[in-house]
């Protein structure tokens, strides 16, 4: 049957995948209320779409860090491609690059970052969890800049795994004959089957609990690429974020796989908007399935939104073809989007163009 929308992807990812694998990639943190919110909040903002505008051309591309890209839809990072499909993070990079967006490479990617370098050309950020041992980290941002990735994504949600139930029950452990790979030759690419999840094993056993707002400093001192905040939900850290010289903010709940009863992300994001006061970009992710869901995000106040779960979900479906198709879906929808509210650029999308359930009274009509 012809796939018309992005969410049908994960029924086809569940029909191929074997259970462990995607109750990984689909499951949230304990009561997955915040998984299901990520995708409820959005539903409750409506459009105010205006009329009568000349929307015969239409510009969908933006400049992210001042890289120029075609449009404010990128690929969030998400652990472990290869489980999805043999090609991995490799035909993602791939589909990426093709569509003219960025692509945000996972620490625990099953492709090393030269290896996604040598896919071609293609403007690449590449994620850090910082582990505790330091010099790890140093070889693999070294690396990642030699291999010319251009920012790094800093994870900053996550010093203790959130607890994912399906992964306790599946006892989750890496597929033999795969592993991180960048982390192969330092003897830290296995994750191993535990009495647990083998992953919240594995980050208990090399994360550092102890990462704190010193260590962006740390960051900047060992690198000179933009670091950009990634899982920041509050005025109150956005604005220490600016203050620590944070080159942009990802609103992010990790796709609801850390803290359960987090907001939605897209309920989070006006006040981080309204904190940073202009003073860097804030990006989206969690919940965008819809090119209605990226003009929402827009609209509030974000220059750009990542995709996690339905790359992973196209990717498993139709591997490089399957994420360039979801990546032009959401192109589409989004492009359609602006056409229907009467916006020819990003700059034209407005507050004003939506309204939310929580400005209700300032819909209400003027006499009441
Ligand atoms: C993630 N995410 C993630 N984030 C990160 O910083 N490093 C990582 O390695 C991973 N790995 C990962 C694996 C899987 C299976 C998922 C679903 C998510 C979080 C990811 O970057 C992003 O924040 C969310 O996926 C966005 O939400 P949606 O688009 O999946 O709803």
């Amino acid at each position: 049957m012809e796939i018309t929308n992005v969410m049908e992807y994960e029924k086809i990812a569940k029909e191929k995948l074997p259970k462990m694998v995607y109750d990984y990639y689909a499951s949230g943190a304990e009561d997955q209320w915040t998984l299901q919110e990520n995708r409820n909040a959005f539903s409750r903002i409506l459009f105010r779409p205006r009329i009568l505008i000349d929307v015969s051309k239409i510009d969908v591309s933006t400049t992210v860090l001042g890289f120029n890209i075609s449009m404010p839809i990128m690929v969030a990072p998400t652990a472990m491609q290869k489980m999805a499909h043999p090609d991995g993070e490799l035909a993602t990079a791939r589909a990426t690059s093709a569509a003219g967006t960025i692509m945000t490479l996972s620490s625990w990617a099953t492709c090393s970052v030269e290896e996604v370098a040598s896919t071609g050309p293609g403007i690449r950020f590449f994620q850090l969890y910082v582990y505790k041992d330091r010099n790890v980290v140093r070889q693999l941002v070294k690396r990642a800049e030699e291999a010319g990735f251009k920012a790094i994504a800093l994870t900053v949600d996550t010093p203790r795994l959130g607890r994912r139930e399906s992964d306790i029950k599946n006892r989750f452990a890496l597929p033999r004959g795969l592993t991180l790979k960048n982390f192969e030759g330092l003897d830290l690419g296995k994750i191993d089957k535990t009495n647990d999840s083998g992953l919240a094993s594995y980050v208990a056993g090399q994360v550092d609990q102890s990462l704190s707002w010193k260590d962006i400093k740390w960051l900047q001192s060992i690198t000179s690429l933009p670091i950009l905040v990634k899982g920041v939900i509050t005025a109150e850290d956005a604005r220490i974020a600016v203050e620590y010289g944070a080159a942009g903010i990802i609103v992010s709940n990790h796709g609801a796989r850390q803290l359960d009863y987090v907001p939605a992300t897209i309920m989070a994001l006006e006040e981080v908007v309204k904190a940073v006061e202009g003073r860097l970009p804030v990006f989206l992710d969690g919940g965008v399935r819809r090119g209605t869901d990226v003009f929402k995000a827009l609209a509030l106040g974000a220059s750009g939104v990542f995709v996690g779960r339905p790359s992973l979900f196209s990717l498993a479906a139709d591997g490089e073809a399957g994420v360039r198709k979801m990546l032009q879906m959401l192109r589409d929808e989004f492009e359609l989007t602006m056409a229907l509210s009467g916006c020819r650029s990003l700059r034209e999308i407005s507050r004003n163009h939506i309204k939310t359930d929580w400005d209700i009274p300032h819909c209400l009509p003027a006499k009441l």
